[in-house]
């Protein structure tokens, strides 16, 4: 792998959870827990390889339509897993941020708990884990629009000097674009996620569901995107005339 291109930026929708508990006769819930004991395994693996930010997302604001114990098991696993693995984020020297809307439906015990895991690692640098909660992609354009709005009122932001750089400031966290967006367990669509920084990412399906998506299998998205020939829309005049 040590001569390959590096993504700086990967995405992840952790997608198949549910499917992956069902094949083995086990509850939603236990998929979920494989879910976090995966993304726990193989986070470290990744940010080691030399990826600096690794977005995931873990709860959208669609969600909060899945049953009651579903929803209500998530939340607790949150809780739980934000409090308890904050020494394994800093032993491995990851710097946990987290994207979304902080406030309703969302309880405030699990928003209590994302802002103590982000307080206690918030000095690491071997890398960022940003985990998506609550969030979806459209809600985090019009969350910027409207900061920009005020700051405009407000005079601290000329609304001339406007432009990609400035506005990626406003949203939920500052992040570089996405180079590389997986989406595990063979569903083929975005799902709000990640609007903005996904504008010229390439995209890597695969049918394994998330709890599967262990070290190798990262390895296979790796090679594929250096298969990959990234024009951000203009041509490869190297490539175009070989
Ligand atoms: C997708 O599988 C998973 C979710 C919506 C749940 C959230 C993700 C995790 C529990 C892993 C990360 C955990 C933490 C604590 C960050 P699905 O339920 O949509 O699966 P299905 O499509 O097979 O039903």
């Amino acid at each position: 792998m040590s001569s390959l291109n590096i993504p700086n930026h990967v995405g992840i929708i952790l997608d198949g959870n549910g499917r992956w508990a069902t094949k083995r006769g086990l509850s939603r819930s236990e998929g979920h827990l494989a879910g976090f004991n995966m993304l726990k395994k193989v986070s470290p693996y990744i940010l080691n390889m030399g990826v600096k930010q690794l977005s995931v997302f873990a709860f959208s604001t669609e969600n909060f339509k899945r049953s009651k114990e579903e929803v209500g098991f998530l939340m607790n696993l949150f809780i739980k897993k934000f409090t308890e693995e904050s020494s394994y984020f800093n032993e491995k020297n990851i710097k946990v941020v987290f994207s979304g809307i902080r406030n309703k439906p969302l309880p405030s015990n699990v928003i209590k708990a994302m802002n103590s895991l982000e307080e206690n690692t918030k000095n690491n640098t071997n890398g960022i884990l940003n985990i998506c909660i609550n969030y979806g992609g459209r809600s985090e354009i019009i969350d910027a629009t409207k900061k920009i709005v005020n700051d405009v009122v407000d005079k601290k932001l000329d609304i001339n000097s406007l432009d990609e750089e400035i506005y990626s400031k406003y949203l939920y966290q500052k992040l570089d674009p996405i180079d590389l967006l997986i989406r595990t367990s063979g569903e083929n669509r975005i799902s709000n996620f990640m609007l903005w920084q996904l504008a010229y990412s390439e995209f890597y399906f695969t049918d394994t569901y998330f709890p599967d998506f262990n070290e190798e299998e990262f390895d296979k998205a790796i090679i594929e995107y250096n298969k990959r020939d990234r024009r951000f829309g203009g041509i490869n005049y190297e490539k175009k005339n070989n």
